[in-house]
């Protein structure tokens, strides 16, 4: 039987990190054991308290049904207080909090819900590959916009107004910046509001990162006026050691809320109650279960640095979130020469920045998912390597 992938598969591969990790594994069977500093899943456990709340709802014989759409509301009740906690935002949890199974499948909510073909969506290059696709799978165009260190990883708005804007219905932020590690000012952030309100944009705020190595967690939000036109994804993936819990939110004004449940109502139903009671225990943890994360991330950051500069790669030191972002030394072609030469010679893998967008050629992307003993070991057998050569 000849079957063909629909239309909107054609320029859509798998996901990157899906193939690479194959190709990690067949390694793996060759020999010495790949040390994998390509993904930002970490690798600490969530608190606790978080792992017993799951124990004692999962224990219960009424926790195992379906669950409604919308989320339960001491879930919901936990991310509204946790966002008037740290961002300084108000939400009413019955109506501008939807929890999501995971914030990855949020972007394709949003995209599904507001794109269609001969629509336009603004998304950053180098970006979160997850946009493009998601903009890719909804039928509409993606139109990237440029990101360069001159400028702080920040986009050009004024030089986006001279552009025809009469198609973009929709546009990706996401800051702190991942993969460059780059922060947004509020000025900035008011900019962003006023443009979006200008050009009749719905911006789409993708906001996993604000509590790594930050001083102060950031949402578009907070910017006076912004729920008009923002709405925000979050995550317990990156800031809960979450990340296979599958636990986000979507956080905006109601009738945004009720236009993404259209979608998303038609595609999953409500995540496992013990995981929704655990992740809104994870939420109510106090600001030391933060500073207690950040203190480890900063050593693993030393380490990562050091690894960098045995790598003749340079670096922004006051960049954030769950990676460091270098710039590679002028003798490779790409961040791709740069990775594949350490996976094959010293069996370390590093993201090739080209995989965000071609404003990440020159760079690479390496985690700080690893402990300081691990990121000593990639950092000896890269320059054992190098000797041995
Ligand atoms: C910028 C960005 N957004 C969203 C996600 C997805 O996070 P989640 O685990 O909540 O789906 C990631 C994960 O790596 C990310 O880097």
């Amino acid at each position: 039987m000849q079957i063909q992938v629909a239309k909107r598969l054609k320029h859509t591969e798998e996901y990157y990190f899906s193939k690479k990790l194959s190709e990690i594994e067949t390694l793996n069977q060759t020999g010495e054991k790949v040390i994998n500093l390509g993904i930002g899943s970490p690798d600490l456990p969530p608190h606790p308290a978080v792992i017993e709340t799951l124990h004692e709802y999962a224990s219960l014989s009424s926790t195992h049904a379906y669950q409604n759409y919308r989320g339960v509301l001491p879930l919901r009740s936990a991310i509204a207080d946790w966002y008037s906690t740290y961002y300084q935002v108000s939400l009413d949890p019955n109506k501008h909090v939807l929890p999501l199974i995971g914030s990855k499948e949020g972007i394709v909510h949003i995209c599904m819900t507001y794109l269609q073909e001969g629509d336009e969506a603004l998304f950053p290059n180098p970006g979160y590959p997850a946009y493009a696709a998601a903009i890719r799978l909804s039928g509409a165009t993606g139109v990237p916009y440029d990101l360069d260190a001159s400028n702080g990883w920040l986009p050009d708005l004024d030089a986006l107004a001279k552009r025809d804007l009469s198609r973009v219905k929709l546009m990706w932020l996401n800051y702190p910046h991942m993969p460059t590690g780059a922060t947004a000012t509020t000025t900035f952030f008011k900019e962003a509001v006023a443009f979006a309100k200008q050009h009749n944009i719905l911006l789409c705020h993708d906001n996993p990162y604000s509590f790594i190595l930050t001083d102060r967690p950031q949402s578009l939000l907070s910017i006076e006026g912004a729920m008009e036109v923002v709405i925000e994804l979050n995550s317990l993936s990156k800031s809960s050691n979450m990340a296979g819990w599958r636990v986000g939110m979507l956080l905006g004004a109601e009738n945004r809320i009720n236009e993404v449940i259209r979608f998303k109502s038609n595609m999953d139903s409500g995540m496992f109650l013990p995981v929704q009671m655990a992740a809104a225990k994870a939420l109510s943890l106090g600001r030391e279960w933060y500073d207690e994360l950040n203190e480890s991330y900063r050593n693993r950051r030393e380490k990562v640095f050091r690894l960098l500069d045995t790598l003749r790669c340079t670096y922004d030191k006051q960049q954030v979130g769950l990676f460091v972002w270098a710039k590679i030394p002028v003798d490779y072609p790409n961040g791709y020469a740069l990775s594949d030469e350490i996976l094959q010679q010293s069996r370390v893998f590093i993201t090739p920045g080209g995989i965000f967008g071609t404003g990440g050629d020159a760079y690479i992307r390496v985690s700080l998912c690893a402990t300081e003993a691990v990121l000593d070991e990639a950092r000896d057998r890269i320059i054992n390597a190098k000797t041995n050569l």
